[in-house]
């Protein structure tokens, strides 16, 4: 008979049973489950709502079900509808009518809200520490190319010359704003829901803040009817995961293309590469294609979650259910793709040639002849109009700014002298962006610095 069969005079149909059971997914939260119970029978017992022998005696049949269910010695019950029940089920079986008592005061309804808060709270700290793992594989691959020369592009068209480290150097940030976003979820989850009862509490004289202490728990949520219908904390992770995950596929993205014949800026690793089938010269990017790919079933988890939740009336509905395997899905995705992203980039073989020659070509220094004039007492619309006949000048004659004489300068303007060559060499224009935040190299070594330190205090508050 099921655990709640008392008012039932009819066997739940079997289509319905597979229809609601949570068990083939549910069974992930087993741990914490068992852990919730086992401070919510302690509080029982201390609170003398059940005498402290019942209390030990759960807890060890607890604690006895939590080590066979790790070493596989108990198998659960798909009857059994989810993880609470069976959990419940098998303690009764085992130590007999006084595992009946473990459920007063409580309903599954505040204990599934205390398994996602366990669940999310350690899942939380594995994508930040994740996290950590990527920004520190930016910061060495950085360190190694503070004055490697590449194109910057807007539009996709070569713009003005940076480094690659500052262009990784951008990155950094992004993932530190998902590592900020995830400390403040964190603190969003760290409340423990339990004794808010099936919507509205309990008669027993709980305590509820003793639950949540041993739970590691920062404090106890407010309105019992909030607390079991809550499930924003998981909207909340999945749209940092979402971010995370669009960051990690603007840089696949952008690997992909670098890795490409046409750029050939990077070289990839063997073994962060797959090869084809068929064509034998293949060396692919999947990794980098398959972490793009991925982004979109996270992305659509984000709009699934705040759609169940969004028509819902106060208070626990069986939608809610279906946050589960949205969110494990999420965690999944998003770690896995951490995890393989890290060592993918730090392997990866920088050729500062083909960057060198990419930031010479398409004309990169053109704002910096027009800061020239401009310096020469030139207003810069003015300098801009010159540099663009310059440069049309340029593209008629097959040749780049460096590759037009003095003579030819000075048909556009007299303000021109043997110091613009020297002015307008693709170092120059690197080193000359000294600007707070910009990629002359000393600037850069500096944002690399303060990275590091930030990588260290990010370890510190996980
Ligand atoms: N399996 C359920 C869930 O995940 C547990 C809570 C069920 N509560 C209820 N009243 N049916 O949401």
């Amino acid at each position: 008979m099921k655990l709640w069969g008392g008012r039932f005079t009819k066997e739940t149909d079997k289509l319905v049973e597979d229809f609601h059971s949570s068990i083939s997914f549910d069974h992930k939260l087993y741990q914490y489950d068992i852990r919730g119970s086992i401070a919510h029978a302690r509080m029982l017992g201390k609170t003398g709502v059940i005498s402290s022998e019942e209390a030990d005696e759960i807890i060890k049949g607890l604690q006895g079900i939590s080590a066979d269910l790790e070493t596989g010695k108990v198998e659960l019950n798909v009857q059994a509808e989810d993880i609470h029940m069976n959990i419940e089920q098998l303690l009764t079986q085992r130590i007999g009518d006084v595992g009946k008592k473990l459920h007063t005061g409580r309903s599954r309804n505040d204990q599934v809200a205390l398994d996602t808060r366990l669940y999310m709270k350690n899942e939380l700290k594995e994508t930040a520490y994740l996290l950590i793992e990527v920004q520190k594989a930016i910061v060495e691959v950085a360190e190694k190319n503070v004055r490697t020369i590449m194109p910057g592009y807007t539009h996709l068209q070569k713009a003005q010359p940076i480094t690659f480290a500052h262009h990784l150097m951008a990155y950094f940030e992004m993932f530190q704003r998902d590592w900020e976003r995830l400390y403040d979820c964190y603190k969003r989850t760290d409340v423990c829901p339990l004794g808010a009862g099936a919507l509205a509490g309990t008669t027993f004289p709980i305590d509820r803040n003793m639950v949540a202490e041993e739970l590691g728990f920062a404090g106890i949520t407010g309105n019992s009817l909030d607390a079991v219908s809550d499930r924003d904390y998981l909207v909340e992770y999945t749209a940092a995961a979402a971010l995370i995950m669009t960051h990690l596929s603007r840089f696949c993205e952008e690997i992909i293309l670098w890795a490409s014949h046409e750029f050939a800026f990077i070289d990839l690793d063997d073994a962060y590469s797959t090869g084809s089938s068929i064509m034998p010269q293949k060396k692919n990017p999947d990794v980098a294609e398959l972490i793009r790919g991925k982004t979109g079933r996270v992305y659509g988890h984000l709009v699934g979650l705040l759609t169940m939740i969004k028509g819902l009336p106060l208070a626990y509905n069986k939608d809610l259910q279906e946050d589960k395997e949205a969110i494990f899905d999420v965690v999944d995705t998003v770690k896995k793709s951490l995890l393989v992203f890290a060592p993918m980039l730090a392997t990866i073989k920088v050729s500062e040639n083909r960057m060198y020659q990419g930031a010479q070509g398409g004309f990169t220094n053109a704002t910096d002849v027009a800061d020239y004039l401009v310096n020469k007492g030139m207003g810069f619309r003015d300098a801009h109009r010159v540099v663009g006949e310059l440069v049309l000048w340029a593209i008629k004659e097959g040749r780049n700014l460096t590759e037009m004489t003095l003579e030819e300068y000075q048909e556009l303007s007299s303000l021109f002298t043997e110091d613009i060559f020297q002015a307008i060499s693709i170092e120059a224009c690197v080193e000359r962006r000294d600007v707070h935040g910009g990629p002359a190299p000393g600037k850069v070594a500096a944002a690399i610095d303060l990275a590091k330190k930030v990588i260290e205090t990010n370890k510190r508050d996980i």
